[in-house]
């Protein structure tokens, strides 16, 4: 029997399970295999000029006629990070791959203004966000627009003020979850909660629709979260490795040998915290903390080197976000994947119901 709950309802999908928006990860090929699956299917477009967001909304409209959801980071980022130098390890870094002193520069980060209207124009039926909250003139602007609004909350005074702002619904990111941190009230290491904690606290507490995130992978981790009091999970991790994924050969093989301690959370990459593959680059990085430069400047000083790392197939040196439910990955196609962890979490419902008979 289908699993119906508020976040069926309220986005209009056959199953509550959500692929999680992943910047330069997600495609548009995924979110529509994803929603045609009848799960809701995401595109994260953070890193992406408004032209090309355009182009990948109506890209994923061309696919499917089903709800999908489009992410942003919204600003401003806080700042993380504390002097302008170079931490020792990058130039050694940069010898090692045969690169230089220079090169390697990011375009600048697209303008998050200009991204929004983008997505205003072209009206998804779902916009989620991470790292704020957006301003009550971007709230009123996307109500307007009647496009739903999920934001991402790290902990309950997170999820409060995300509701207090008018959100449709809440991700619960537990602090299994792979990639950024969406954490923006106080000190990232205060508020690295595990999923099985933080979803019910929210759950008694805010009066919208919470989604679990971080650390589910299968259809025992999908019973879980809705056991807990979610109305759906959003899975991240899960869908790497399918072939509609954008992530680099050698980072989907690499995950393939990466088991439950394999990952750290890190701000090496970005200036912001962030779980990733823990490789010898965050491993060398990690006690050069204080050197790091804030979000995104951080994430432009190291470019070069994961770019480079990336096209070599240097694993020890690339950017790979993971979340700890690594060891469960089995690659699949996305579409697979959704009807395949509905099915085990229909059948470890009847199970458990078996069981108590
Ligand atoms: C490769 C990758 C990229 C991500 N990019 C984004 C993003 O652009 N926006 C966002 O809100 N969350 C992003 N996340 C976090 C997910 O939304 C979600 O919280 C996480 O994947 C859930 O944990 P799991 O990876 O264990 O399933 C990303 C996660 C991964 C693994």
């Amino acid at each position: 029997m289908a699993f119906r709950t508020a976040i069926t309802e309220l986005l209009h999908i056959e199953h509550p399970l959500l692929q999680a928006p992943m910047a330069g990860v997600s495609t548009p090929d995924m979110a529509a295999a994803v929603s045609n699956a009848g799960g809701l299917g995401s595109l994260g477009v953070a890193l992406m000029a408004p032209a090309a967001i355009r182009d990948a909304i109506r890209s994923v409209r061309a696919k499917t006629d089903r709800p999908f959801g489009v992410n942003l980071f919204v600003p401003p980022w806080g700042d993380d990070g504390n002097s302008a130098g170079a931490p020792a390890p990058l130039a050694a870094f940069r010898q090692e791959l045969g690169i230089g002193s220079v090169g390697g520069a990011l375009p600048p980060w697209p303008d998050y203004r200009e991204q929004l209207s983008v997505i205003l124009e072209e009206r998804p039926p779902v916009f989620s966000f991470c790292f704020n909250v957006p301003t009550p003139e971007d709230m009123q602007a996307l109500a307007s627009a009647r496009i739903v609004t999920i934001g991402t909350a790290t902990t309950l005074r997170e999820g409060q003020a995300l509701v207090a702002a008018g959100v449709a619904s809440v991700v619960a990111q537990g602090h299994e979850a792979g990639g950024h941190r969406g954490t923006f009230l106080g000190k990232a290491e205060d508020a690295l909660v595990g999923t099985l904690a933080l979803v019910p606290q929210l759950v008694d507490r805010l009066r919208v629709p919470v989604i679990a995130a971080g650390g589910i992978m299968d259809g025992r981790g999908m019973l879980a979260g809705l056991a807990l009091g979610a109305a759906a999970v959003q899975m991240g991790t899960a869908f790497i490795t399918c072939p509609e994924s954008a992530a680099h050969a050698s980072y989907k093989k690499a995950l393939a040998e990466v088991q439950e301690d394999g990952t750290a959370i890190t701000w090496a990459f970005s200036g912001r915290p962030a779980r990733a593959v823990r490789n010898r680059f965050v491993a060398e990085m990690a006690p050069h903390r204080q050197e790091f430069l804030p979000f995104p400047q951080q994430r432009g000083a190291v470019a070069a080197i994961v770019q480079e790392a990336a096209k070599q197939g240097r694993t020890d040196l690339m950017q790979m976000w993971s979340g700890q439910g690594v060891g469960l990955l089995r690659p699949r196609s996305a579409h697979e994947l959704v009807l395949d962890v509905v099915r085990e979490a229909e059948e470890a419902r009847a199970t458990l119901e078996g069981a108590r008979r």
